[in-house]
């Protein structure tokens, strides 16, 4: 018997890059080439992981400290990549996430000033090796995020969360800590340009997906691995 092995996908970038509206499009795509989709999103995505999410995102744990956030997003990861992504990658499916791991090293290594021995302590135990395949950074100029993103929780008439509150500066020194970041993984990390109308951003992203695809039959078993019919 062929095994079968899906995929992980993550999407990452600063406040209101547009992550949630590509996945939306990339699930769809993929779906209508008949592979099964799994969508997520941290923090959160699995029931433990979601009551941490409340935690963080409320900012009821920000009085206690960066370390203390930094291992409140590592335990609803844990949690999350244990309860649903590994398990759906397992059955084959196709896992996109919304933020990830890399997502920790920029706002609580990069810009929240945690040491890289912590984060990546805490990110091997995190992720215990369930490390992503193609990870989409979309890049956008921080103004036009953080305006995106306030202009959201005005429709929607919330509260900016914790993270949407910080200012210019701080958006600006993620975005660079992305874009670091995609440098030093290029063969995982894709950077793909958000400031352009969002279908031509699908587009290339739904490119990047199946290139990663590439070989992969729609039931998640790999070409390579297939028995030969
Ligand atoms: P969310 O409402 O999901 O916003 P977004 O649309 O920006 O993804 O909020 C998630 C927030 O949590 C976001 O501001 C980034 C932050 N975050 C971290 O600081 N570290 C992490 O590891 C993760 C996953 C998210």
């Amino acid at each position: 018997m062929a095994s079968l092995k899906g995929h992980f996908i993550t999407f990452e970038g600063g406040e209101g890059a547009g992550k949630s509206t590509q996945i939306q499009y990339l699930a769809e795509a993929l779906r209508a080439h008949g592979f099964e989709v799994v969508m997520t999103r941290e923090p959160g995505g699995s029931p433990g992981a979601e009551a941490v999410r409340h935690v963080l995102l409320s900012g009821a744990a920000e009085e206690f400290g960066v370390r203390m956030e930094a291992i409140l997003f590592a335990a609803a990861r844990s949690d999350h990549v244990e309860e649903l992504i590994r398990p759906a990658v397992d059955a084959g499916k196709i896992v996109l996430c919304d933020r990830f791991m890399d997502s920790s090293r920029v706002y609580q290594g990069v810009t929240g000033g945690l040491e890289p021995e912590f984060i990546n302590g805490l990110e091997r135990i995190a992720v215990n090796g369930m490390v992503p395949d193609l990870t989409i950074i979309l890049d956008l100029p921080a103004e036009v995020g953080l305006s995106r993103a306030r202009a959201r929780s005005d429709d929607r008439g919330t509260k900016p969360d914790r993270y949407e509150k910080e200012a210019l500066a701080v958006q600006e020194k993620r975005r660079d800590a992305f874009l670091d970041l995609a440098a030093r993984e290029p063969q995982r990390c894709k950077i793909v340009d958000g400031n352009q109308p969002a279908d031509a951003i699908a587009q290339e992203i739904e490119k990047l997906a199946f290139e990663l695809l590439d070989g992969a039959e729609p039931n998640g078993t790999d070409r390579a691995e297939a028995e030969p019919s």
